[in-house]
């Protein structure tokens, strides 16, 4: 690695190796003892019933859409404000796509907006079949609110969980949990809160959803006897079902996912510390944070911060650059999904969603992760101020 610093980054040591050659050394490559063990020691963490391993988080959220039965002439909504993945998981099944947009101090969705689109549907008889609720940058949506909306509108929730591994609603429940949606989907890619190098996580309590989802993981393959039109065969004996996919997780990946997962709270409670200390060591009024819900805690995978006083696109990517030309790899997240080309093919406009629109023009996800010392904090803040003095935005 150079001595730059990325927004976030993967965190290897030697007994995350060590379990990976071990494995490399052993029968199973794929489909071994470490992908049940992963899945096992996730749902005790989380508290869901059910839980399956995946090759992405966008895998799982393609499998969480089919295992919901989504399909064309369904609607799915979810946020402009995220990774593409939130809304492509609808577009693969086939569905039309919709946007809520989010609230300008939580950066999630915006409830109030959401209510009164779910009104708006409902009398034109185009309720969504399913709600995609992202947790930006590792902090819990109002799920709970949600949930109420679900059961007045009726429509399912998928949690996009994929920053918020280590994430809580509250004292009790974590997210993952499920307790007020269908399925909450995770992701272990190497800038996220653990890795497996690639690979998703799958939490729900329907029984129902996790033997589609499992078969649809392996070509929509049944082998569950209970679960064949044709009991009476031997061992050998399996079904097709579904049209399904590989979307499996390797051995390999699992072994280091299984590595990681004892690290979830040590890692979170570290990028919870760089957060309050970046709280504590700005101070300018000009700058905003994201406004976490009372009770959250969140994973803190993206730090964001805000220029409020950024008016115009030139300035933005003045100041990005500096920031990189100064080793701070900012990055933003995200440029509203609805802007993206193959989204305004569909018919999505400039100005249909103001808030994400504003918040791209104006946020910049700075340096968070457990290896960060005081003495590179204390330099990512004084940069800050330095080109926050150099445009006039403090
Ligand atoms: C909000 C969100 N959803 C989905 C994904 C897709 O995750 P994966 O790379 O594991 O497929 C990402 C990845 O960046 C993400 O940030």
């Amino acid at each position: 690695m150079d001595n730059s610093f990325p927004y976030s980054r993967q965190l290897i040591k030697r007994d995350d190796i060590n379990e990976v050659v071990k494995v490399l050394k052993s029968d199973y490559l794929t489909q071994g003892p470490n992908l049940k063990k992963l899945e096992v020691n996730f749902k005790k963490k989380v508290k869901s019933r059910y839980c399956l391993a995946v090759s992405s988080a966008t895998a799982g959220l393609h499998l969480s859409c089919l295992s919901l039965d989504l399909k064309k002439g369904d609607y799915l909504w979810t946020v402009p404000n995220s990774f593409v993945a939130s809304a492509n998981c609808g577009l693969y099944c086939g569905a039309k796509i919709d946007f809520v947009d989010i609230d300008e101090f939580t950066f999630n969705v915006d409830i109030n907006l959401l209510k009164k689109k779910l009104d708006k549907a409902k009398k034109k008889n185009k309720i969504p079949k399913v709600l995609v609720v992202v947790h930006m940058a590792g902090s819990p949506a109002d799920v709970i609110q949600i949930n109420k909306l679900r059961k007045k509108y009726n429509f399912k929730i998928i949690e996009d969980a994929s920053h918020a591994i280590g994430a809580s609603y509250n004292k009790s429940f974590k997210v993952g949990s499920c307790k007020w949606s269908d399925i909450t989907v995770f992701s272990l890619h190497p800038v996220k809160i653990i890795t497996s190098g690639e690979g998703g996580i799958i939490t729900t309590n329907s029984k129902e959803i996790f033997n589609k989802i499992k078969s649809l993981r392996t070509h929509g393959i049944l082998r569950d006897k209970n679960l064949l039109r044709k009991k009476n065969y031997g061992f050998w004996y399996y079904e097709q079902k579904y049209l399904g996919f590989n979307y499996r997780l390797s051995d390999i990946h699992a072994a280091l996912g299984n590595s990681q997962l004892k690290k979830i709270s040590k890692f979170v409670k570290k990028r919870n510390e760089i957060a309050n200390y970046y709280k504590k060591k700005i101070k300018e009024k000009n700058i905003l944070f994201q406004k976490l819900l009372k009770e959250t805690y969140s994973s803190y995978h993206l730090f964001i911060i805000q220029f409020k006083k950024i008016k115009d696109e030139k300035i933005y990517n003045k100041l990005f650059e500096d920031f990189r030309r100064k080793k701070i790899m900012v990055n933003l997240h995200y440029l509203p999904i609805h802007l993206q080309p193959n989204y305004m093919k569909h018919g999505f406009k400039k100005g249909q969603f103001k808030v994400s629109e504003n918040y791209a023009k104006k946020s910049l996800s700075i340096p968070i992760y457990p290896q960060l010392k005081k003495k590179e904090l204390n330099y990512i803040i004084k940069i800050i101020k330095l080109l926050g003095k150099k445009y006039d935005l403090l």
